[in-house]
């Protein structure tokens, strides 16, 4: 997968690229990450500004359209194929993982990160193809929410986690929380480890792991159970 970031300040992507599982991810040739300052593009050959006062007045800046087009088609035009275009606003469609898997299925995605109170709004009509939110909060620009999302589509890619189970079994993947979990040693300051775990009968595991995961999902995420229809005895567990 290709992901192309437009940003004001690339530096902030450099530890995030290169720790950790994007880093492995980019060494195997499974994600490559590019970042493009757009600033670059700016017509102002002086001042270099993307931004400029809003029409109508208010307060706030806008981004300009020609610096964003620029880059955007800039960065298109070095790939082929159609790239989903994502803008970073907290106007957008909120991440889910739903949202993750569908956008790690993509060859190339370019997101584009803004620092200012709004994008001109032709930025949204004729350019982007998506626009995502990390939450209903404003932060002060969208390289986080980037990172946020990158992060989260990355780990997905084929062999990106060393354990090719383990985003199956991760939390939300199945529409539930994930079932609590133990490591060695069994008894930590008298603490003990549910019998069953130790107990090496894979069905019974199997079964805990899935009553304990709805029991976590129904005390911590009731909302998430609207879309997850109970049988009879599954809500007979959550009742005990
Ligand atoms: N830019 C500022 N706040 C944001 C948010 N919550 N999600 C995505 N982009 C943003």
């Amino acid at each position: 997968m290709k992901i192309d970031v437009l940003s004001l300040f690339p530096e902030m992507f450099t530890g995030v690229f290169q720790s950790s599982i994007l880093k492995k991810a980019a060494e195997n040739g499974l994600a490559t990450f590019n970042v493009t300052d757009y600033r670059e593009f700016s017509e102002d050959k002086k001042h270099h500004r993307v931004d400029d006062y809003p029409y109508g007045g208010g307060a706030g800046m806008v981004l300009k359209a020609q610096p964003i087009f620029d880059a955007v088609e800039h960065v298109k035009a070095k790939v082929e194929g159609t790239p989903r275009v994502i803008l970073m606003t907290p106007q957008g469609d909120r991440l889910d993982h739903q949202k993750a898997v569908e956008l790690s299925k993509e060859e190339h995605l370019i997101f584009i990160c803004g620092h200012y109170e709004g994008y001109d709004e032709r930025i949204r009509e004729q350019l982007v193809t998506d626009e995502l939110s990390i939450g209903d909060y404003v932060l002060t620009g969208g390289e986080l929410p980037a990172m946020v999302i990158i992060d989260s589509v990355v780990r997905l890619l084929p062999g990106v986690l060393g354990n090719e189970a383990s985003p199956i079994a991760d939390s939300f993947s199945n529409g539930l929380l994930e079932h609590p979990q133990y490591t060695r040693p069994a008894n930590f300051r008298g603490l003990e480890v549910p019998e069953v775990l130790l107990s090496g009968h894979h069905k019974n595991i199997e079964a805990w792991r899935h009553k304990e995961s709805l029991r976590r999902t129904f005390f911590r995420r009731p909302d998430l159970l609207e879309h997850y229809p109970l049988d009879e005895k599954e809500r007979q567990w959550i009742e005990e």
